[in-house]
């Protein structure tokens, strides 16, 4: 990889996500302070960080929930800066929960078969489909995401009967299905058990190699070895960015993510 004049790797067709120099405010408070970012094809990514680092928020400035105060935001080398979510989902670009919401009264299969075709049908066709949706239950697409996330005993099951950690397969299952180029998860984990993480992240692994996940966490232990690469905000900023081992012994990331006395230890403990 040859280093271009800004300092990054150059990797043109692999490069997904580039935000450069993103700002984003509230009031006197700087959530993302001139974060530059870069994401790549098909990496399995993470973000994570202190309670209040900004995460979420720039999960919200890739998304378009937010625009930054200063600085651009590149999908594929074009500047989608000011895009708004719906735009940046038609690009190609990601699916989050919000965009997936579920029905509650519908079963699972249904669920599944209302995501693909709203992803990939017209918008008419999508209401149709209320009334024919039985018909589309047995398509190879529904069929191949049932197995991958795990859902076939639930198939006929309606969503409101689902654990949260069964909702959220569909979710993702849900997600995929509209074959985004990047799969982001704001906390995908949160208020799961341990066997529903171990469960949920099962069916992400099956995604590796086919599909970009940047995945946001509070808790790295609960994502350690499934990321590939790590990137630890703090305060706004990016403090490290890279291996998860690398990212451990930063000593800015030990004395801000662990609150490690850095000066007064001597050996770092890789396993904090
Ligand atoms: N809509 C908002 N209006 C005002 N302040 C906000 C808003 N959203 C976030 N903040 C503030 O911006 C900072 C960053 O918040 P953010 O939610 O991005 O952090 P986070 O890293 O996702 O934290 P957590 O781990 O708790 O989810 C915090 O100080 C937060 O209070
Ligand atoms: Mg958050």
């Amino acid at each position: 990889m040859a280093a271009k004049d800004d300092g990054y790797p150059f990797v043109s067709e692999a490069e997904i996500i580039r935000a450069v120099g993103v700002t984003k405010r509230f009031g006197a408070l700087v959530a993302v302070d001139r974060v530059d970012y870069v994401l790549h094809q098909n990496e399995v990514a993470g973000i994570i960080g202190s309670n209040g680092a900004g995460k979420t928020t720039f999960f919200n400035l890739l998304t378009g929930y937010f625009t930054p105060d200063e600085g651009r935001i590149l999908y594929k080398g074009q500047d989608i800066t000011r895009a708004t979510p719906r735009q940046r989902v038609e690009l190609g670009l990601m699916r989050t929960f919000q965009l997936t919401a579920t029905f509650e009264n519908l079963t699972v299969v249904d669920n599944l078969v209302l995501a693909f075709f709203r992803a990939h049908r017209s918008s008419s066709l999508f209401h149709l489909l209320f009334n024919t949706r039985r018909r589309f239950r047995n398509n190879d697409k529904i069929l191949l995401t049932l197995e991958t996330f795990e859902l076939q005993t639930l198939a006929a099951t309606e969503v409101r009967h689902l654990s949260l950690g069964e909702k959220r397969r569909l979710e993702i299952a849900m997600a995929v299905l509209a074959e985004p180029q990047v799969l982001l998860l704001d906390e995908p984990l949160a208020g799961l058990s341990d066997s529903e993480i171990k469960a949920v992240l099962a069916v992400l692994r099956r995604r590796i190699g086919q599909q970009t996940i940047l995945i946001v966490e509070h808790k790295i232990s609960q994502v350690e070895d499934f990321l590939q690469r790590l990137t630890v905000m703090h305060e706004g900023r990016v403090i490290a960015d890279g291996g998860y081992e690398e990212c451990l012994r930063d000593p800015a990331v030990r004395r801000s993510y662990w609150q490690i006395d850095v000066d007064a230890e001597q050996a770092p403990n890789l396993t904090a």
